[in-house]
């Protein structure tokens, strides 16, 4: 099992995921395949956090869901296997060639119906959605530099009480250190501050993975 929490201490973590919900064994192919991808494996979510938001999705019971930044599938296989019959995951990623392992992920847990798969800019895709259906659940992981757009992409289809994940928000630490003034941790840092000034919303910071914010829309 690998450790997906850097700022909890080791053993916790580990303890914290050995409780939690286990990635199933298609799940556990698929982070196998990845990791064989070598460095950018490291852009795949963690189980612990694979494992939040399955429990999240299947509390929210969201009708529509949104992913921007799907690589080879692990984070939406996550998300769509808690869907109820009905819902389903619109996944927005550039690239075919780390897409066509999720087509294949998704075929064999027996999710692919429920998933459409958007080839193309993620902020294209989202503001060529219709007003309706609203988003009930989306979940932000691509380029980092558009977070902004993206967020206010979503927030403007998100459905009142709807939740927006962010991932990556931690940036390694880095925010939370001022030695760190590169553009990348500068632009995080006004991103982190807008949403948590942001009163059309209430947002909890949490440190799993790279750091994850989740944000609901106030009713
Ligand atoms: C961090 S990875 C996503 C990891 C995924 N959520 C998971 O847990 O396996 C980021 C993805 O964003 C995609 N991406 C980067 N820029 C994008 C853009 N402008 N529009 C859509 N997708 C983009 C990349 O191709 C990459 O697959």
């Amino acid at each position: 099992m690998s450790r997906d929490s850097a700022f909890v201490e080791e053993q916790a973590a580990f303890y914290a995921a050995a409780h939690s919900l286990q990635p199933t064994a298609v799940q556990r192919e698929l982070i196998a395949e990845t990791a064989k991808l070598g460095r950018v494996a490291g852009m795949q979510i963690g189980p612990l956090q694979g494992a939040f938001m399955t429990v999240l999705t299947a509390t929210l019971r969201p009708r529509l869901a949104v992913e921007v930044g799907t690589f080879t599938g692990y984070s939406a296989l996550c998300v769509a296997s808690a869907l109820e019959p009905g819902a389903r995951l619109i996944c927005c990623d550039v690239s075919e060639e780390w897409t066509s392992i999720a087509r294949r992920y998704w075929d064999r847990a027996g999710v692919a119906e429920r998933i459409d798969l958007r080839i193309g800019p993620a902020l294209d895709t989202l503001r060529a959605l219709p007003s309706e259906p609203r988003i009930d659940l989306a979940f932000i992981d691509a380029d980092k530099s558009s977070y902004p757009d993206y967020y206010e992409a979503i927030f403007g289809r998100l459905s009142p009480g709807g939740v927006i994940l962010v991932d990556n928000v931690l940036r390694g630490g880095t925010v939370a250190d001022l030695e760190h003034d590169d553009e990348a941790t500068e632009a995080m840092r006004a991103f982190n501050d807008h949403v948590a000034a942001d009163s059309r919303a209430s947002s909890v910071m949490l440190p799993i993975g790279d750091g994850l914010t989740m944000i609901s829309r106030r009713q």
